[in-house]
């Protein structure tokens, strides 16, 4: 059992997961893990001191040693490594490609396991991932499993980059997402699927306003909002 309640927002990668679990943390006041940034880091710092991403012990000790931490602003929650801003640089898509590939293994899944678990303090927490409810979790009050097609998170990635000023092609991205989406479903240390008491939204047609509303309807019939 946690030491808070917790509420779960997993699912595949431009679902909205950040955008609504950075909404119902600040609705709340509870704490945020974002745990995807933690596997994104764990990559980056791979990549910083020379250590190949095959090496599945070498990139779970990284882990282990990670001196990460998460600061909270008006603009979002940054992100530090060793005492360095690392926000933007592992929010590339190379960041996001290294990441699915170090959080297939299952030694730095280990490695990162308890950290996350520390993190459900008071008042509470949102924990945004991908195996927030089915193993991180499993105790967790609420698991929202929010989804999308892929054309749909294909096309919102693709004008967060055109708006962040880089150029990107929309088929290439859908195709990044296809395949990013088979690793994490298929690989078998904590694929992505749905607890079994998840509670599947699929934001396709909703805009972020009408899936905060529902989300927010699921912890008010949970008693986690008033
Ligand atoms: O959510 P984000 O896109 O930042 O996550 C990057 C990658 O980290 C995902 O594609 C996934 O492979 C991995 N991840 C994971 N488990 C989590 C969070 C992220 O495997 N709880």
């Amino acid at each position: 059992m946690s030491a808070a309640p917790v509420i779960c927002v997993d699912g595949p990668s431009g679902a909205g997961k950040g955008t609504l679990s950075l909404r119902l943390a600040a609705a709340l006041d509870w704490h945020l893990l974002d745990s995807g940034a933690l596997y994104r880091v764990v990559g980056f710092a791979c990549r910083q001191a020379g250590v190949s991403l095959d090496n599945s012990d070498a990139v779970a000790e990284v882990a282990r040693a990670l001196d990460v931490d998460f600061r909270p602003t008006d603009a979002g929650v940054t992100v530090w490594l060793s005492g360095e801003d690392v926000t933007s640089a592992i929010r590339s898509e190379e960041g996001g490609a290294d990441a699915s590939q170090v959080a297939a293994l299952e030694p730095v899944r280990a490695a990162l396991l308890l950290r996350q678990q520390e993190l459900a303090r008071p008042p509470g927490l949102i924990a945004d991932g991908r195996d927030m409810g089915t193993v991180v979790f499993p105790e967790a009050p609420l698991k929202i499993f929010l989804t999308a097609s892929a054309e749909a998170r294909a096309e919102r990635r693709f004008h967060q980059l055109q708006g962040m000023g880089e150029s990107v092609s929309l088929a290439r991205l859908l195709t990044d997402i296809q395949q990013r989406d088979a690793r994490d479903q298929s690989r078998s240390v904590s694929p992505l699927v749905p607890a079994e008491d998840a509670i599947v939204i699929d934001s396709t047609a909703l805009t972020a306003d009408e899936v905060l509303q529902a989300a927010s309807e699921l912890a008010k019939s949970r008693k986690l909002m008033s």
